[in-house]
């Protein structure tokens, strides 16, 4: 598939065979990643209405797009005190996260995207895989402003993560916030 073919919105009965589509950026610059894979989310997810389906087709574009060691979501099963796992790609994720717990309930209770380099230095972070060196969590919000889920990104490499990602991923999920 040509990055062409990849940035040209899709009809409807295509959109199934899209979603399988890797999306290969890694030889790009971050930024015109980032542009490809937030008009490529923005064309499959065209007229979706399903928030879950958005997680699952986003950890995808993102996981295949820069090969990550681990994407995917926690979504607010209490407001202000529990997240539970959603859509994920990568090893086995914990279950549930308490807000103010380790990176992503940090992020949460803080509402603000937590970019960490490297993940010994940060206090109470939690170990789901031994592997990941550095980190990124953005907050998910709805259209009303309220916490839904927070979006985290593992990498084995560390300090993987700077205010390129943080911006393009806020970019990302305001896709939960469309009206
Ligand atoms: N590293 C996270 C835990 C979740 S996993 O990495 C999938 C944290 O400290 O919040």
């Amino acid at each position: 598939m040509t990055i062409d073919a990849l940035t040209r919105p899709v009809a409807s009965p295509e959109r199934s065979l899209m979603a399988e589509a890797a999306l290969d950026v890694p030889s790009l610059p971050k930024e015109a990643a980032y542009a490809l894979l937030l008009s490529h989310a923005g064309a499959v997810l065209e007229g979706t209405p399903d928030p879950i389906t958005a997680m699952s087709t986003m950890s995808c574009l993102l996981r295949q797009g820069f090969g990550h060691l681990w994407v995917g979501f926690y979504r607010v099963v209490e407001p202000g005190a529990l997240l539970r796992v959603g859509p994920y790609q990568g090893s086995l994720g914990c279950l549930e996260i308490r807000f103010g717990s380790g990176v992503c309930g940090s992020a949460a209770l803080w509402r603000k995207t937590v970019v960490v380099p490297d993940v010994s230095a940060f206090p109470g972070h939690i170990i789901c895989d031994p592997l990941s060196r550095s980190e990124i969590v953005v907050p998910v919000f709805d259209a009303r402003g309220e916490l839904i889920a927070v979006l985290d990104i593992d990498s084995e490499h560390p300090a993987m993560f700077d205010d390129v990602d943080a911006r393009c991923l806020e970019q990302l999920v305001r896709w939960f916030a469309r009206a």
